[in-house]
């Protein structure tokens, strides 16, 4: 394919972000690529989650993509620096997502829901300087929405003791993308809090970059393709679970 957007994460969880790249930007082709063999990345190492990462991002590039979305908390924070260095063309999820918590909190106290790795990184207390942070891990629940459970009893059980911790706060920000899937869970415990997620705020720096660079296609028949590292059927199934349509459904092997 030419002329595309590659957007990538560790399995379904980037969708939620895919989700507002396609609704904001309707002519733009789409890869997106679930790094599903390897999944979950928020229970590895640094160093193996940035290997890994890094091995996404060429193979990505090397198809061709104009821009690269790493719709993951934890391989963006694995990657912070070349993301910085790449002038835009690799778009990460942390730096945007924190800058809107923090304009959105009133009480100054924001709760973070994310992967072990991205927790102990300590990658979103770098952007939200002069604000009372309390950091829970939840990497266990990442395996749980990967087989499509956004509400069982176990899921409920182990949010409300997550909520626990984050009781003083205004604001949440689900700081791995799979967490929007559970979003209705937690706000069933917590309608007060604020929730902050990753889609939009994600999807405006892209275009920023896109229209500084002027790649926006104007007119398309836009073409979706999703690659997996796993089997074609998981991603199937998964994708008819979350009602996701894709032009093309392939396997591949990254090395
Ligand atoms: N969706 C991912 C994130 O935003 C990673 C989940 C995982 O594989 O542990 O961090």
């Amino acid at each position: 394919m030419k002329d595309f957007i590659a957007i990538f994460d560790s399995g379904i969880g980037g969708l939620t972000v895919y989700a507002k790249v396609k609704e904001m930007l309707p002519n733009e082709n789409i890869v997106y690529l679930a790094d599903t063999l390897n999944c979950p990345y928020g229970t590895k190492s640094m160093n193996e989650i940035h290997n890994i990462t890094v091995a996404n991002i060429n193979y990505l590039k090397k198809m061709g993509a104009k821009l690269i979305i790493i719709a993951c908390n934890t391989a963006t924070s694995s990657i912070v620096k070349e993301i910085e260095e790449a002038g835009g063309y690799l778009q990460g999820v942390i730096k945007p997502t924190a800058i809107l918590a923090k304009k959105t909190t009133i009480n100054q106290k924001i709760g973070l829901f994310a992967t072990n790795l991205t927790v102990s990184s300590k990658v979103y207390e770098k952007y939200l300087e002069g604000i009372k942070v309390y950091s829970e891990g939840c990497s266990e629940f990442v395996p749980l929405i990967e087989t499509g459970d956004f509400s069982s009893p176990i899921m409920k059980s182990l949010i409300n003791k997550h909520l626990e911790a984050v009781k003083e706060v205004d604001t949440l920000i689900l700081g791995c993308t799979h967490f929007p899937y559970i979003k209705d869970s937690i706000l069933e415990q917590r309608p007060d809090l604020m929730i902050v997620e990753s889609g939009v705020a994600t999807t405006n720096e892209a275009i920023k970059y896109l229209v500084g660079h002027n790649l926006i296609n104007e007119k398309n028949n836009p073409q979706y393709v999703f690659l997996t590292t796993s089997k074609v059927e998981i991603a199937c199934k998964q994708l008819d679970i979350l009602k996701v349509d894709f032009d093309e459904v392939k396997h591949i092997n990254i090395d």
